[in-house]
């Protein structure tokens, strides 16, 4: 199957080094255990565990890409991951993978890409390689690299997870939890995390604002949601313009204003599945252990002062004691998402 090949190769990055699989690592959850990503050199956020993404309304912990085909556009031209480009990619494609493309995307016949002098070996929008190509031979080369991007997601949506001890517990057997862990799932209702944290996924697929502590390399606050609306609304991959296959379908993101109080220092809830192999923890991989995660929620997050966040923790997220962070954890442990294979 073309995406999941594409998804460990590591021939689409020039130093050849790096495929999704590096940092979403199937034997890890699809996630990698680190703090924060680490690709041509290290980034400033956690790598989600991502077999569930698929069902998600937005993609990153900003929500900068509103579908799936559109996130798996962002690794290869971001400079600390795959430091890679279109027109790289589109070559290797063209070099290892032509008869499969073909296969697959019959509609869009692969360009010549062998006339190095129409398409470099390497460039994106912005670099002189890349501006001296015509508008046609540009769009060209963008169309394979988002029909790659597009059989990464299709990879992607095959990705299943067995059930937890949790759903067996949903289910009606009444033994697949012991007691702390009981006492554990009455806390998360007690202490709210469940108007954040509930469904199949356990996510309401919304931005809030929890104080997380930041995972920059520069060590400023992490602005998450308030940075991702304004390259979200100017790309040219949403799923409203013309390399989408449904942009009738697509959701409007006039709505989403970038200075709304309630975007700064917002990010978007995880899915909990997964969390006993997902750590470390929150956006910025800061925190090693769940009790950790807990003990920051019954604090109300990190203090205004403290300039490792910004924003304004939400109003009704609760204070709780040291016995209810305590009681949480034996719960969050159950959350397993062992990958079907
Ligand atoms: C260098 C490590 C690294 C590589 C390589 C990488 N990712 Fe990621 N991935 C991350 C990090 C870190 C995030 C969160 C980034 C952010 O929110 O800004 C992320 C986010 C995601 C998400 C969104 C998940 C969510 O819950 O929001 C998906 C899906 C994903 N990556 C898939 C891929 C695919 C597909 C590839 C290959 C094309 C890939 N990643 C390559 C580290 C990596
Ligand atoms: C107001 C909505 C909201 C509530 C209430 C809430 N969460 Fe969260 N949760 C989030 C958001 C948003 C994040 C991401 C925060 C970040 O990284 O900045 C998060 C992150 C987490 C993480 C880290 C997951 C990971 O993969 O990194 C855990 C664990 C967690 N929450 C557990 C809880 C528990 C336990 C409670 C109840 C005490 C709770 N949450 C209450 C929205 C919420």
């Amino acid at each position: 199957m073309l995406g999941k090949t594409l998804f460990s190769d590591t021939a689409l990055s020039p130093s050849g080094t790096v495929s999704c699989a590096t940092c979403h690592d199937p034997t890890k959850t699809f996630s990698d255990g680190l703090s924060q990503a680490m690709g041509v050199t290290k980034g400033d956020r956690n790598s989600p565990a991502i077999a569930l993404a698929s069902h998600a309304r937005w993609q990153f912990w900003d929500g900068r890409a509103d579908t799936l085909w559109m996130q798996a556009l962002g690794p290869f031209e971001n400079p600390k991951e795959f430091a890679s480009s279109r027109l790289f990619v589109a070559h290797r494609i063209a070099a290892g993978y032509a008869a499969d493309y073909a296969t697959v995307f019959s509609k869009y016949p692969l360009p010549d890409l062998a006339d190095t002098t129409r398409f470099p070996l390497a460039g994106k929008p912005g670099e002189p390689s890349w501006q001296g190509m015509t508008t046609a031979d540009q769009d060209a080369a963008t169309r394979v690299f988002v029909n790659v991007a597009k059989a990464i997601a299709a990879f992607e949506r095959t990705l299943r997870v067995k059930p937890n001890a949790l759903d067996r517990y949903g289910a009606g057997d009444l033994t697949a939890l012991d007691a702390a862990q009981k006492k554990g799932l009455t806390a998360f209702f007690k202490t709210g995390c469940v108007q954040c944290h509930w469904g199949p996924r356990m996510t309401d697929d919304a931005f809030h604002v929890i104080r997380f502590p930041t995972g920059r390399q520069d060590g400023a606050a992490d602005r998450g949601r308030a940075d991702g609306i304004a390259p979200l609304q100017a790309s040219e991959f949403v799923a409203s313009k013309k390399f989408s296959d449904s942009p009738l379908s697509a959701k409007s993101l006039l709505g989403l204003t970038p200075a709304a109080t309630t975007m700064l220092g917002a990010f978007k809830t995880p899915s909990l599945r997964g969390l006993p192999s997902s750590g470390p923890y929150g956006h910025g991989g800061t925190f090693a252990t769940l009790a950790e995660v807990t003990k920051h929620y019954g604090e109300r997050g990190l203090k205004h002062d403290d300039t490792r966040s910004i924003g304004a923790t939400e109003a009704w997220v609760p204070l709780f004691d040291a016995n209810a962070q305590n009681d949480l954890v034996p719960f969050l442990q159950v959350l397993a998402s062992e990958p079907v294979p």
